[in-house]
């Protein structure tokens, strides 16, 4: 069967069409780096797939509904039980994004000199993570730094490396063992549902919670569908509540697989935790029964979380990341194999072997996309997870020099996908042309968010 995109465009947005001349001058004006450009100046915004999808007629008609009520709103009803379908825990807290959830949950499992073990903490959540004074410490699978080999499952926890520091003398330090899936910081690569099991079995042994970061709990579970043998026949729903109900709880944006612009929960099992979570919920984000979120966004998630577990969405989905990962290959740009869904990450140390890492290869790949496309995206390298001094200087660069393009939910077609190539193969045909960056100012956290920067002239 042909792949068949199951949705067409019921109102759509007009995106500027700009020249070279404004993107030079709109890039100059934010300092080079895309975080600061206006979004009317951005053709195709490939900066982050969160919050940034389409929604479907069904749930805007669900919008309508939203019941505005401070406490025990119908919508947060309907809320919770479209969200009990798939997340089996005790207890659900609603929050208004997916750090907030972080934030609350993990005052509550870390403080100061504690350590959380993840597969790959995401940068708001090490944020969350070292802000209480404890540890974030990554021990990703060996297989994540082999960007080039087609391993289905490079997401995964090092269940082995994780065995060593609970029996060594960090061990009663662990607070929290926490397993990103799919893993956004290591190329959007899913964790296997054996893998999930060999952490829980480990966890449960030493008493160390084990909670999911599932902000894309379902395109988690298509690719497990798609790759694990066992799980081929069974459904997107089964295999995300088999996920949820090997951890203790979990956190989860669902401005991802919410499939609406706002949203989140933290859901554990144990009632003090819970306690203590809904106490900080109600002092910070808004009553337990609406965590900060309008009635209208309640009623759009609880639909939303119905659609994105079908698998024609999720083949979709599958589809469309496939099709950008083949334009870029066209291009002649390598990217992380195999694509996840989230996105595609651009191997851009390999397509600029004239800059070295201190000169920030990957953003000057995403400064490039932007100068000769209009098209906005995020470095995933040096310049967010290298060390640098107080002048900006790189110390210890990142492990790869990467350029992540996120894909927003049903929001562009194989036409803006074509456009990206046809841009990439341009800026691939003379790859020396494009130049290096050094940082003029740099932030001393959460750098790539805030930080300034100025090509290098040679
Ligand atoms: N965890 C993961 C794995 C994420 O990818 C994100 C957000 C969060 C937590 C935080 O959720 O944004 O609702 O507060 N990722 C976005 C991205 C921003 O572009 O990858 P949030």
């Amino acid at each position: 069967m042909p792949h068949l995109r199951p949705y067409v465009s019921a109102v759509v947005r007009p995106i500027p069409i700009t020249t070279r001349e404004q993107r030079v001058e709109a890039l100059d004006a934010a300092g080079h780096n895309p975080f600061n450009l206006p979004a009317d100046q951005v053709s195709i915004d490939l900066l982050s797939d969160s919050g940034t999808g389409a929604v479907s007629v069904q749930q805007q008609a669900w919008a309508q509904l939203g019941d505005e009520r401070y406490a025990g709103a119908e919508s947060y009803y309907r809320y919770r039980e479209a969200l009990q379908e798939v997340v089996p825990y005790r207890h659900l807290l609603p929050v208004h994004q997916g750090r907030a959830a972080e934030r609350v949950l993990f005052s509550a499992l870390l403080d100061r000199g504690r350590i959380s073990l993840s597969n790959t903490h995401f940068d708001t959540t090490r944020a969350n993570v070292e802000r209480l004074g404890a540890e974030a410490r990554d021990l990703p699978a060996q297989e994540l730094f082999d960007l080039d080999s087609d391993h289905p499952f490079k997401g995964n926890i090092d269940v082995a490396a994780v065995r060593e520091v609970l029996d060594g003398p960090d061990g009663p330090r662990v607070g929290q063992i926490l397993v990103t899936i799919t893993n956004n910081g290591g190329g959007g690569q899913p964790v296997s549902m054996a893998n999930l099991h060999e952490i829980s079995a480990l966890a449960h042994e030493r008493g160390v919670p084990l909670i999911l970061d599932a902000a894309r709990f379902a395109e988690n579970a298509w690719l497990v569908i798609r790759r694990e043998p066992g799980y081929r026949t069974s459904t997107p729903l089964e295999v995300a509540r088999e996920a949820f109900a090997l951890a203790d709880g979990a956190v989860a944006s669902l401005k991802k697989d919410g499939l609406a612009p706002e949203g989140a929960f933290i859901g554990v099992n144990d009632d003090e935790l819970a306690d203590r979570c809904e106490l900080d919920v109600i002092a910070t984000e808004g009553f337990r029964t609406y965590g900060g979120l309008t009635g209208s966004t309640l009623e759009q998630l609880a639909q939303g979380l119905r659609e994105v577990v079908t698998p024609e969405y999720l083949a979709d989905r599958e589809h469309e990341a496939a099709y950008l990962a083949e334009r870029a290959h066209q291009a002649g740009v390598d990217t992380i194999r195999p694509s996840g869904l989230h996105g595609v990450y651009l191997n851009a140390g390999r397509l600029l072997p004239h800059l070295t890492p201190a000169q920030f290869p990957g953003h000057a790949l995403a400064c490039a996309l932007y100068r000769e496309g209009g098209i906005r995206c995020a470095e995933l390298g040096s310049l967010y997870l290298g060390t640098l001094d107080e002048d900006g200087a790189l110390t210890s660069p990142a492990p790869f020099e990467l350029v992540r393009l996120a894909l927003p939910r049903r929001v562009y077609d194989h036409s803006h996908l074509e456009y990206v190539g046809e841009v990439l193969a341009g800026i691939a045909k003379a790859p020396e042309a494009v130049p290096g960056y050094r940082m003029t100012e740099n932030p001393p956290i959460l750098r790539h968010f805030r930080c300034r920067t100025a090509p290098l002239t040679s």
